[in-house]
């Protein structure tokens, strides 16, 4: 016999039935695109955005008017991978729409050398343009927007950890890209991406080509009690009994952050038939830090004593307005201020601890990145 699929997702989007609440969300958005205005999705990683963005392209592709098209962006290097990625990406959905792929290609992009690929696990068509300089970037990119501008529907195509963008050598495709934005009628996009601060410069610096070109969308946490009910009706669907003081200590204990809520609540699952009893949620809670521990181990290896020193006060303080203070420094015997500074940045870039700004204030608050590393620091002090 099967055995019976866990509800709480940990990978990807699973469709309707396995996504909790973010329903204003998704009517913000749908909103916002089907009047014609792009969007710039953001937040701290792991908290939603692809399961959002998925479900919002979801609701819009049943809709008979729009073409969704999901393109993560993640490991692409250059334009060139961007332009290979984009065209692929949005030449494949119009293929399922009206067939007209090999004609397209052929009228379109002929004088870039079209490879035609079929992935073998997938079965989508992928196709591989031959670039070689920055006009033929742009100019592979025109191709593409001719096409979708010829069709009678909208285009909306969602571009998933936009900030890499930031990362090619050439610096043109935000020009390009706030060009179609203006000009292309039936063409939306949804940027989004984990780097807050990159994000919201690139959108609301008037220095910048894509300055005031979308709606800005920061995400936040899942609502308590959505999540809270969410979590009992799955339990009780797999004919699994929870306690409500149960539900409470999951939501407590991940702080209601997306990813370790449904990890938490998938392993749990996994581990108990009929009642969920507070020693399995303990248990499992104790082996999945077990379970990380040794790469905590290899941060602290990897950092120097200082960044360590600094990381671990901060997760031992859950939050902190001002590493910087004196009375902060001196209370964890951090150093100098300089020093303090300067290990601030580096854990800030790594990614190992994250500024929040709470309620228009004008100091964040800083806390450690990775639930999980935090709950290990706060055990090291038992
Ligand atoms: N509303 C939701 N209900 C249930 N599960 C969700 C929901 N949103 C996201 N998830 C699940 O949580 C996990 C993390 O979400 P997701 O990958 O969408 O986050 P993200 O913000 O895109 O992360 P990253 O910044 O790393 O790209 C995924 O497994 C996803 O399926
Ligand atoms: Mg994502």
């Amino acid at each position: 016999m099967q055995k019976s699929k866990n509800p709480f997702p940990v990978v990807s989007y699973l469709g309707p039935e396995y996504f909790c609440d973010r329903k204003e969300e998704t009517k913000t958005m749908i909103e916002a695109l089907t009047a014609g205005r792009s969007i710039c999705l953001y937040s701290i990683r792991r908290l939603g955005k692809t399961g959002l963005i998925q479900h919002v392209l979801g609701k819009l592709a049943r809709k008979r008017r729009y073409i969704a098209v999901y393109i993560d962006i993640y490991d692409t290097l250059d334009e060139k991978d961007f332009v290979n990625r984009i065209c692929s990406a949005v030449l494949a959905m119009l293929e399922k729409k009206n067939d007209n792929y090999l004609k397209s290609l052929s009228r379109f992009f002929g004088k870039f050398r079209p490879k035609i690929s079929l992935d073998p696990v997938t079965g989508q068509p992928s196709f591989e343009l031959d670039i070689r300089t920055e006009q033929e970037v742009r100019l592979s990119l025109d191709s593409l927007v001719a096409i979708i501008s010829e069709q009678k529907k909208n285009v909306i195509i969602a571009l998933d950890e936009f900030q890499q963008i930031n990362h090619y050598q050439r610096k043109t495709l935000s020009a390009t890209l706030r060009k179609y934005i203006q000009n292309v009628q039936n063409l939306h996009f949804i940027f989004s991406g984990s780097q807050r601060q990159m994000l919201v410069e690139m959108f609301t610096s008037p220095k910048q080509a894509l300055f005031r070109t979308t709606q800005m969308m920061p995400l936040d946490k899942i609502n308590e009690k959505e999540y809270y009910e969410y979590i009992r009706f799955h339990f009780r669907q797999g004919l699994r009994n929870i306690p409500d003081s149960i539900i409470d200590e999951i939501l407590s204990w991940t702080r209601i952050h997306t990813y370790y809520t449904q990890y938490l609540c998938h392993r749990l699952y996994e581990k108990t038939s009929k009642s969920v009893r507070e020693e399995d949620l303990e248990n499992i809670k104790n082996q999945i830090i077990k379970e990380n521990e040794p790469m905590f181990q290899n941060y602290r290896r990897l950092l120097s004593p200082q960044q360590w020193k600094l990381l671990r006060a901060i997760g031992q303080e859950r939050k902190v307005q001002e590493p910087t203070s004196k009375s902060f420094i001196q209370k964890y015997e951090l150093g100098s201020h300089s020093t303090v500074r300067l290990s601030l940045k580096y854990l800030e870039e790594h990614e190992l601890i994250y500024a929040e700004y709470e309620n228009d204030e004008i100091k964040p608050n800083y806390y450690v990145y990775d639930l999980l590393l935090a709950k290990w620091i706060e055990d090291l002090r038992k």
